[in-house]
């Protein structure tokens, strides 16, 4: 058994006592019941398992759950699709996957907006030219796999939320 305290968005949690094999994927969903979180291929191939994880540096980067102890996050913060939308209101990022109808079964889509959470907020510290962009959201994307092939209307969702706001993500004048 391990010990494990673990804030998830923005609400801590233990510490408490776990196996020290239980996947952070199965205390989410199982002991917390936050099934938001999928389970895919079990084999940090697919990222439909995907969390955001908050460094205290001030960064932020998603991290599979299905093959990584809920241990191994011990004293760290984390953010998971329930944590995205605020007061009830969808992020935006969540409204232009609505809009574009980016997915059909939505087994992947936590980790998608996961990742495209952790784009938005890296361009606003880091902004791209204009020309950067595709490229940019392309490579932010290309880890994660949707079994309905989505991508194409993933990657417009994240880039149409960059270009509506994009004096926050973009490099001036580029
Ligand atoms: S379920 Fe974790 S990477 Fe596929
Ligand atoms: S929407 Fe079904 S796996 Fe992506």
């Amino acid at each position: 058994m391990t010990t494990l305290g673990i804030t998830i968005n923005g609400r801590a949690y233990g510490p408490m006592e776990v196996r020290d094999e239980l996947t952070m994927n199965d205390f989410l969903r199982e002991m917390l019941g936050m099934t938001g979180t999928k389970f895919g291929c079990g084999a940090a191939q697919c990222l439909s398992c995907a969390v955001i994880v908050d460094d205290r540096n001030g960064t932020s980067y998603t991290s599979p759950t299905c093959v990584v102890s809920a241990a191994s996050f011990d004293g760290k913060a984390i953010r998971t699709v329930e944590g995205h939308a605020r007061n009830g209101e969808l992020s935006a990022l969540q409204k232009a996957f609505i809009e574009h109808f980016a997915f059909q079964c939505g087994y992947c889509t936590a980790g998608f907006l996961n990742e495209g959470q952790v784009l938005l907020e890296r361009l606003a510290k880091q902004p791209v030219t204009r020309a950067e962009l595709e490229k940019t959201v392309a490579e932010a994307l290309d880890s994660h796999l949707c079994r309905c092939t989505g991508y194409v209307k993933y990657h417009e969702a994240v880039r149409d939320v960059i270009l509506a706001d994009a004096p926050r993500y973009l490099a001036a004048n580029k």
